[in-house]
C-alpha cells in the first residue's frame, strides 16, 4: 500500500482505503477523478492497483506539491485540476477528460495538513487567525463572526454545527466583538467555552462552533450536493461512486440522493417509459445498503477515521437527472 506509506509521511492518513480501493475496482485503461485529492493517498492506491489513468481535484493550492510528485511518479496516467468538485464535469470538459468509465471518489472534509498547519485557522488547539478557507480566498471565519447578525450566526452553529447551546454562543460572540474585533482561534474558543458546558464524552465544547464555520465558509454542503450531480453527469455506465464522509449531514446528504437515485420514484425497468407517476430512470445502483465503517483496528490507529461512513454505488445507463433539472 504504497500510497498510504506515503501520505503518512506527509500528515494525512487516508481513511478505509483497502474499503475504497474494493468498492472502486480499480481496472487497467478507465479513468477515475479523485474530486477531494489532498496529499493523493487515494489517487496513489488507484494508480499502483491496476494500469488506471486518474484525474485529481483539490480547491486547497497547497496539494500542489503532492500533485506534482505523483505526476512524475506516473508519467502520462495522472492529472491534477486546482477547482472545486462540485464543477468536476465542467473541469474535466476543460481539461479534454470526458467519460468517466472506473469511478469517482469524494473524501469529504479537511485534511491533517489543513488541520496541522495552524496558521490556517481551522483548529483551536494553538492560537492563530481565523481564517478556514479552503481555497485560501474568499470570507475567512473571522469576517463571518465579525459581521454575520446575531440571528444568522445562531442559524449556522445552529443547523451546520447542531449545537443545542447555539443561542447562547451567538449572544455571547455579538457581546465579544462589540468590544473587539474576534480574529483569532483562540479567542472565540474561549468565548465558546465559557458559556457552553463540556459534554460527558469530553468533547471540547468549541468543536461544534468550529465545524459550522468551517462548513459555512467553505459551503461544503453546497459543494456536496452540486458534486453529486455532476458526478451523475459525468459518469459512464458501470462506473463507481464512493464517498467517504464524517459528519451525519454530509452522510444524510449521500444517503438521499444515492437512495433517490437507485430506485425512489425511479421506473423498474429502463424499457418502461416515464411517466408522472413512475418519475425518471435510477442512475445509480447501491452497493452499499448500509454504510461501510472502519473497524476498531483502523480507529486506534487514526482517530480521524471514528466517524468515517462510506457509500457507494454503480452508474446505470441511464441519462443522469441532473441534465433534466438543469434543461
Ligand atoms: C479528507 S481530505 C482528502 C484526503 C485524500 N483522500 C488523501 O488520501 O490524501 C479532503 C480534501 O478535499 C479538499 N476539498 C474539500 N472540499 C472540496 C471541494 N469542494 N472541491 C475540491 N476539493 C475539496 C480539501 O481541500 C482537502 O484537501
Amino acid at each position: 500500500m504504497t500510497g498510504a506509506i506515503s501520505s503518512r509521511r506527509d500528515g494525512h492518513v487516508p481513511v478505509l482505503l483497502p474499503e475504497v480501493l474494493d468498492h472502486l475496482a480499480p481496472r487497467d485503461g478507465a479513468l477515475y477523478c479523485d474530486g477531494t485529492f489532498g496529499a493523493g493517498g487515494y489517487s496513489a492506491a488507484l494508480l499502483d492497483a491496476a494500469r488506471t489513468r486518474v484525474v485529481g481535484i483539490d480547491r486547497d493550492p497547497d496539494v500542489q506539491v503532492h500533485a506534482d510528485r505523483l505526476g512524475q511518479r506516473f508519467p502520462g496516467r495522472f492529472t491534477f485540476l486546482r477547482g472545486r468538485y462540485g464543477s468536476m464535469d465542467e473541469a474535466l470538459a476543460e481539461a479534454g477528460l470526458e467519460g468517466v468509465d472506473g469511478g469517482v471518489v469524494l473524501d469529504l472534509g479537511v485534511s491533517s495538513m489543513q488541520i496541522d498547519i495552524p496558521e490556517r485557522g481551522f483548529s483551536f488547539s494553538q492560537d492563530a487567525a481565523l481564517d478556514m478557507r479552503m481555497e485560501r480566498s474568499g470570507p475567512t471565519a473571522a469576517d463571518i463572526v465579525n459581521e454575520f447578525s446575531e440571528a444568522d450566526l445562531g442559524a449556522i452553529i445552529r443547523d451546520l454545527g447542531e449545537e443545542r447551546f447555539w443561542r447562547r454562543v451567538a449572544r455571547a460572540v455579538a457581546a465579544a466583538r462589540r468590544e473587539a474585533p474576534i480574529e483569532s482561534t483562540g479567542q472565540l474558543a474561549a468565548i465558546v467555552r465559557r458559556v457552553v458546558p463540556t459534554a460527558k464524552d469530553r468533547i471540547d465544547p468549541a468543536t461544534r462552533t468550529f465545524q459550522a464555520l468551517r462548513m459555512f465558509v467553505n459551503d461544503e454542503l453546497g459543494e456536496l450536493e452540486r458534486g453529486l450531480d455532476a458526478a451523475e453527469r459525468i459518469m459512464a455506465d458501470g462506473a463507481r461512486l464512493v464517498v467517504v464522509s464524517f459528519h451525519s449531514l454530509e452522510d444524510r446528504v449521500v444517503k438521499v440522493f444515492l437512495r433517490q437515485r437507485s430506485g425512489g420514484g425511479a421506473r423498474p425497468s429502463r424499457h418502461q417509459p416515464e411517466t408522472a407517476e413512475t418519475g425518471p430512470q435510477a442512475t445509480f445502483t447501491l452497493i452499499t445498503r448500509k454504510p461501510v465503517v472502519p473497524g476498531e483496528a483502523e480507529c486506534q490507529a487514526n482517530p480521524r477515521a471514528r466517524s468515517a461512513k462510506l457509500r457507494a454505488a454503480v452508474r446505470t445507463a441511464a441519462p443522469a437527472w441532473a441534465e433534466r433539472a438543469a434543461a
